[in-house]
């Protein structure tokens, strides 16, 4: 049985997915928060401590149906300061992985597959759009009608990331999050995460492993929102990399409300004979995520949780990473994580939320 795309389908580009999506929400129960909201992230309440992570939620549209559907805590998909393309199509395939996607795996090429016979629990896939956006002309109106789909209980969370335009310095750079940041607050929004750990912007690279560039991006980014909370959405950190992660962590603590791991793991993805499969300059290496990270997610989780404890920082942690169903959200839980995201499989799972709710 194949897969029933919801919040995005792999099987058309990212304009389309954009202009047509979400998909076969014909039969949709909205999901009712009468009760009084008992959970709480960044110092608001919340209906439930999961939701959707930064990605599918392509815009309004997408991310009505993820309130609609129960999902409390949804990320807008990252923006940037102006108009920028998306990588050529496809831009999310499915993948050959069999268990835990290890460094020493993602090392060597992947295979991957325009089609899967795989359930979804299985689902392991990788994201390469390069960060597109519409820029402010279209997401900061599209921003005010997203959040007006907010219930009680529910919360928007606006991601951005800093772009990189002809003759910046690399402090233009990091004024671009700040300035960014604060056009969404301007226009309504009540929570920030900045993006530190897109694999996919290779003149970018991955900004979260140097830590100055961290430190520097949180501070400006803190002092144009002010009392908004901000978030930072981290990559991983090898074992190898423990005491800048916990450098970073201590450091950036004072600017953060909370930190969120992980993005994704990049790997060489290839076609069945070895070739590079995404089409275009810089994409042999794409972020892989879904099932195959769980591991890596769950790890970070579990070190960032020992670091603010041993340090008494005042920070939350979002669990994102292979979050495919209930039994997934609870093993979060039990590491630490405050608050749980799951892209890849909500991307065919509108019912998730309603699922975690069950056992809740
Ligand atoms: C289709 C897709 C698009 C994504 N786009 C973004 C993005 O714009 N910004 C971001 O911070 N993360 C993005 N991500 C990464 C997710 O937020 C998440 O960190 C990662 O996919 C791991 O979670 P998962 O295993 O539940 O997918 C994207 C993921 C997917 C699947």
């Amino acid at each position: 049985m194949s897969l029933k795309p919801v919040f995005y389908d792999p099987a058309i580009t990212y304009e389309e997915n954009f202009s047509k999506g979400p998909f076969n929400i014909n039969n949709i129960n909205i999901v009712k928060n009468d009760k009084n909201p008992k959970y709480s992230f960044v110092g608001r309440k919340v209906n439930s401590p999961f939701g959707v992570a930064a990605g599918i939620l392509l815009n309004s549209n997408h991310v009505k149906h993820a309130f609609d559907m129960g999902f409390d805590v949804v990320c807008y998909k990252t923006q940037r300061s102006t108009t920028f393309p998306c990588n050529e199509y496809p831009n999310v395939v499915y993948l050959d992985v069999k268990g835990n996607l290890t460094l020493e795996k993602a090392s060597k090429p992947i295979v991957g597959h325009s089609t899967t016979n795989k359930s979804l629990a299985e689902v392991t896939v990788t994201n390469s759009f390069g960060v597109p956006s519409k820029g402010p002309s279209f997401w900061v109106e599209d921003l005010k009608k997203a959040l007006s789909h907010q219930g009680k209980g529910q919360l928007l969370i606006m991601s951005v990331v800093g772009t990189i335009l002809k003759g910046f310095t690399e402090q233009d750079y990091f004024d671009d999050f700040a300035s960014t940041a604060k056009l969404a607050v301007d226009n309504g929004a009540k929570v920030i995460e900045i993006n530190l750990s897109c694999p996919n912007v290779a003149s970018e690279g991955v900004l979260c492993y140097t830590k100055a560039s961290v430190i520097a991006i949180c501070k400006k980014t803190k002092q144009a929102i002010g009392n908004v909370p901000l978030i930072a959405k981290l990559g991983y950190f090898s074992k190898l990399q423990q005491d800048t992660l916990k450098a970073t962590i201590i450091e950036a603590s004072p600017y953060l409300s909370a930190v969120s791991v992980i993005n994704t793991i990049a790997a060489p993805i290839v076609d069945k004979y070895g070739n590079q499969l995404l089409p275009g300059p810089n994409r042999l290496k794409a972020g892989v995520c879904g099932k195959g990270i769980k591991w890596a997610g769950l790890d970070m989780v579990e070190r960032i949780n020992k670091i603010r404890q041993e340090n008494n920082l005042n920070l939350q942690v979002i669990g994102v990473g292979g979050v495919m169903n209930t039994d997934d959200f609870i093993e979060y839980r039990q590491k630490g994580a405050d608050l749980v995201q799951s892209a890849t499989a909500a991307m065919w799972n509108d019912n998730l939320a309603n699922q975690v709710k069950a056992i809740l």
